[in-house]
C-alpha cells in the first residue's frame, strides 16, 4: 500500500460518468484497498461545461479538453465514459501509450479498435481494464480470464443488451408499444446515445466480440457476427426490429418467450458467433430474466456450465463494475484479460 494518491482522469459525466464521478469525491477513501494507492479526481471532461456545473459536479474539475487531460502531468489514469469510437480511441491510445493505465466502459471502441488497442497496451505496460463494457454491473470478463483461465471455453452465451430485454420483457408481460417502452428504457439511462446500436443487435454484437476475446483469444470483427436470422422471430431485420406482437403471441402459445440471445462459439477450431432473437422456453433462466437483467453462461471443460446475472445496463450498476476495475488499477492488477496470452495480432 502507498499513500501516493493515483490521480484519475474523467472523460465523461453522463449516465455512468457523473455516478463514478459522484462516488470517488463522497467515498474515495472508502475506495482505497489495503493494498493499493488512494484514488483522487483530478480533472473531468465533458462538452458542455457549464450543464456539468449546474448537474452538481465541482466547476474546478471541469474541462472541455480531454486531450488535455489524458497528456496533463497532473493525472496517472483515465477513464473513458464518453462513448462512441473518435475521439474516444485516439485518447484510450494515447493515454496507454503514455504508460497511463485506461478504464473504459466503452463496448464499440474495444469491439472495433480492441485488437490495436491491446497491442498498445501490452507494448507501454500499461493496464487497460474494461468490465463494464459487457454486461454493466456483473463482473464476468474478469472471471473469465482469472478464475475460468484453466479451462477450456467451447461456448459464451447470453442476455447482454439490458434496452432489448426491458422493452422485450415490457412487449411480453404488458403487451406494451415498443415505441414507449424504448423512450423509458432511453429516461432510465439503459440505452445508448443512438438507440439504434441496441435495437437492431450491434451493442449486443460489440459485446460477444469482447467476451470472444476473453474466451477465446481472437478478437472478432464486429461485421462478421451474424445479427439476421432466416426463420424464427423477427427474420430478416436486424436485432429485435422485426420482432412484433404476432411472434410473441406466437412464442407464447408454445410456452416460450423471444429473448435477443447472443452467442459464440467454437465450431470446430473456428470461432463463430450470432445474435439473435430467439424464443426460449419462459420457465428456463433466459427466459426468466426479465427488465433490465443480464445473463451469460459459459460452457467449459473442466467446469460445465457457469452463469452470471445481474443489472446489464444503467449509471449506479455499471459504475460499480468501473469502480472495480479503477480499485484493480490502483493494486496494480494490470489488464482485464490478466494472464492470457495476447490475442491474435495483439503483440
Ligand atoms: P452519456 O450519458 O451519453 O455520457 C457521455 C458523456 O461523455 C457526457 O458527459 C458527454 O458530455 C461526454 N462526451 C461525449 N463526447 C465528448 C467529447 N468529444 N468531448 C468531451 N466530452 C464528451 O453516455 P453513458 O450512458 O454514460 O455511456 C458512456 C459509455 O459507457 C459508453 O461507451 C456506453 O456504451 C458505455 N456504457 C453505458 C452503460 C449505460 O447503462 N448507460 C452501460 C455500460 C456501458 P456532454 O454531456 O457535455 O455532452
Ligand atoms: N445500452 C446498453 C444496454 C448499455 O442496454 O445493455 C449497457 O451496456
Amino acid at each position: 500500500m502507498t499513500s501516493t494518491p493515483l490521480r484519475v482522469g474523467l472523460l465523461g459525466a453522463g449516465t455512468v460518468g457523473r455516478e463514478v464521478a459522484r462516488a470517488l469525491l463522497a467515498r474515495g477513501a472508502e475506495l482505497t484497498a489495503a493494498d493499493g494507492s488512494p484514488l483522487e479526481l483530478a480533472g473531468i471532461a465533458v462538452r458542455d461545461v457549464e450543464r456539468a456545473r449546474a448537474a452538481g459536479l465541482p466547476g474546478d474539475l471541469l474541462t472541455d479538453a480531454p486531450a488535455h487531460l489524458v497528456a496533463s502531468a497532473d493525472t496517472d489514469v483515465i477513464v473513458e465514459l464518453m462513448g462512441g469510437d473518435e475521439p474516444a480511441r485516439t485518447l484510450i491510445a494515447a493515454a496507454l501509450d503514455a504508460g497511463k493505465g485506461v478504464v473504459t466502459a466503452n463496448k464499440h471502441v474495444l469491439a472495433h479498435h480492441g485488437e490495436e488497442l491491446e497491442a498498445v497496451a501490452r507494448r507501454a505496460g500499461a493496464a487497460l481494464r474494461f468490465e463494464a463494457s459487457v454486461g454493466g454491473g456483473i463482473p464476468v470478463l474478469g472471471p473469465l480470464a482469472t478464475e475460468l483461465a484453466g479451462n477450456r471455453i467451447s461456448a459464451v452465451r447470453g442476455i447482454v443488451n439490458g434496452t432489448t430485454n426491458y422493452i422485450l420483457t415490457a412487449m411480453t408481460d404488458a403487451g406494451r408499444d415498443y415505441g414507449d417502452v424504448l423512450a423509458e428504457a432511453q429516461a432510465a439511462g439503459y440505452a445508448e446515445a443512438d438507440p439504434s446500436g441496441d435495437v437492431e443487435g450491434h451493442d449486443a454484437v460489440n459485446k460477444v466480440v469482447i467476451l470472444a476475446r476473453l474466451a477465446f483469444g481472437v478478437w472478432l470483427a464486429p461485421a462478421d457476427v451474424t445479427t439476421i436470422g432466416t426463420d424464427g422471430p423477427g427474420a430478416g431485420s436486424p436485432g429485435i426490429t422485426g420482432v412484433g406482437s404476432a411472434d410473441i403471441a406466437a412464442a407464447a402459445a408454445a410456452g416460450l418467450v423471444v429473448k435477443l440471445i447472443a452467442e459464440a462459439r467454437r465450431d470446430d477450431e473456428a470461432i463463430v458467433a450470432a445474435v439473435l432473437p430467439t424464443a426460449v422456453p419462459a420457465e428456463s433462466a433466459f427466459g426468466r430474466t426479465a427488465g433490465v437483467l443480464n445473463r451469460i453462461e459459459i460452457e467449459a471443460d473442466p467446469v460445465g456450465t457457469v452463469a452470471f446475472s445481474g443489472p446489464g445496463a444503467g449509471g449506479p450498476a455499471t459504475s460499480s463494475a468501473v469502480l472495480g476495475d479503477l480499485i484493480a488499477i490502483a493494486r496494480g492488477l494490470g489488464s482485464t484479460w490478466a494472464g492470457l496470452p495476447p490475442a491474435r495480432g495483439a503483440r
